[in-house]
């Protein structure tokens, strides 16, 4: 049976304390509704329609960036889940296909459990997602006989006897489309909060004879974000996850807890991450890699063997070959380290090509920003540029070349030359010891 997908995801979240709409912020560098359209796609959804309201304008371009066949509906006022759902009745009420309902403020569904339910509606017209939990609080409790269904009461309109309950639903439902927007259709707004709930559609549903079943997930993967610090929670979990996952899959992690991923880092195996390193989006390293302490990187690739930091910051579009070292307080931005290259110490390389074998001298600078253009440096290989060479862009540095320390390079480099591009030298003999004097006298 082939599903489409809806995203509510038109609140506000006031509770967040932000401009931002709620499903805008991120988790792992990537928007909470990111991370819900990719569970629908992984479990595979035939269309997603994201239901957005506040701010719709810029829901919708954040859906678009995750996928250029996203569908927007626009929920003008919040009234309620099930008039959410309603809004995108025009574009799927015709299709025979299933219906399932995510919120875009629960981020970690996994697909695995979407499967879970498509099966188990196989043998049911409704399949409700729940979970057990101790602490029921503010839930929608399932009223269950064995996987059953009869009704979903919020908190809100619950007996004592009702809030006791432990089985709790997470939102999330599965079912024929024409049939969810046939019982929505017939949802009253007589409630404690005036709104009108997906979840009576389960009632109504029990009543006409439909049978609605419940499939349990853990509940780590129904957490919502509601707040700062409930967004703070999720991070962490999605953290502890990503370093689990990792490690599992061979990476060594010398201080797991201070280790931090993006949604889309990928790490080989037999590489090793030492204390406190932040991966920033769009970071791929390869098998057996070192990423040294105090590391940040960024939209960058690590080949296999090579060596960053410690203190070293990998700036996007930046590849380091094979066996390349990037050191201790080097920022790379843009750039493409030659196999087996070495910048070691205390530089800035910026939209440079470095070629194999060339060793960047402490402090050298590529000068490639004039204040209007960027432009770019191309090193050749086995090059050795001294320590303090300042690179002006555009400049080329010929193959086996040497600049001389502390050289302005202002003109291209042949190969094999030695560029000298700094004043030279004079010694004024005990000049040294009369400046001393003299100043120390002036001092008193
Ligand atoms: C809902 C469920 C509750 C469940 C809980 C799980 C209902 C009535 N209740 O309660 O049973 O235990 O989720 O977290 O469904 N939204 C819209 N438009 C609206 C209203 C809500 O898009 O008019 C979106 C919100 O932005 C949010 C999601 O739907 O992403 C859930 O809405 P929310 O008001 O947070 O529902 P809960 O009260 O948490
Ligand atoms: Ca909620």
């Amino acid at each position: 049976m082939s599903f489409s997908a809806i995203i509510l995801a038109a609140g506000k979240g006031t509770r967040m304390r932000s401009d931002k709409p709620k499903v805008l912020h991120k988790i792992g560098n990537s928007p909470m509704l990111h991370h819900v359209m990719d569970v629908a796609k992984k479990a595979g959804a035939k269309r997603t329609v994201i239901v957005a309201g506040y701010r719709s304008n810029l829901v919708t371009g954040a859906a678009k960036t995750f996928s250029s066949e996203a569908e927007i509906v626009v929920q003008q006022e919040q009234l309620g889940t099930g008039h959410a759902v309603k809004q995108a009745k025009d574009l799927l009420n015709n299709s025979d296909g299933d219906l399932l309902v995510l919120y875009g403020d629960t981020p970690f569904i996994q697909p695995e459990t979407i499967s879970k339910m498509i099966k188990t509606r196989r043998e049911c017209d409704i399949s409700v997602l729940g979970f057990n939990t101790e602490e029921p609080s503010m839930y929608g409790r399932l009223i269950a006989n064995g996987s059953n269904i009869s009704q979903i009461v919020e908190a809100k309109d619950a007996s004592e006897e009702q809030l006791k309950i432990t089985l709790c639903n997470s939102g999330v439902i599965l079912g024929k489309a024409t049939l969810i927007f046939d019982l929505i259709s017939k949802i009253k707004n007589d409630n404690a909060s005036n709104e009108f709930y997906l979840t009576d559609c389960i009632e109504l549903a029990s009543k006409s004879g439909f049978k609605c079943s419940v499939v349990l997930c853990d509940q780590q993967e129904t957490i919502g974000v509601n707040s700062l610090k409930e967004l703070a929670q999720a991070e962490d979990l999605f953290q502890k996850s990503k370093r689990v996952e990792f490690m599992d899959n061979g990476v060594r992690l010398h201080a797991a807890d201070t280790v931090f991923f993006s949604f889309d880092t990928i790490i080989g195996p037999g590489t090793e991450i030492e204390q406190n390193v932040v991966l920033a989006p769009g970071v791929t390293i390869e098998e057996n890699a070192t990423i040294r302490a105090f590391s940040h990187l960024e939209g960058c690739h690590i080949s296999s063997g090579s060596r960053v930091g410690p203190y070293a910051r990998i700036r996007p579009d930046t590849v380091l070959s094979e066996g390349s070292v990037v050191g201790n307080f080097v920022e790379v931005k843009k750039s493409v380290i030659g196999p087996e290259s070495k910048v070691n110490h205390l530089s800035y390389i910026g939209d440079a090509k470095i070629g194999e074998k060339v060793n960047i001298g402490a402090g050298t600078i590529t000068c490639n920003y004039d204040g209007v253009n960027k432009h770019k440096t191309d090193i050749k290989d086995e090059a050795f540029i001294g320590s303090n060479t300042m690179l002006v862009a555009p400049v080329t540095v010929g193959e086996k070349s040497v600049t001389a320390s502390g050289s302005v390079v202002t003109k291209d480099v042949p190969d094999e030359a030695l560029a000298f591009g700094r004043s030279r030298q004079e010694n004024k003999i005990g000049m040294g010891k009369k400046l001393m004097n003299f100043l120390r006298k002036q001092k008193k």
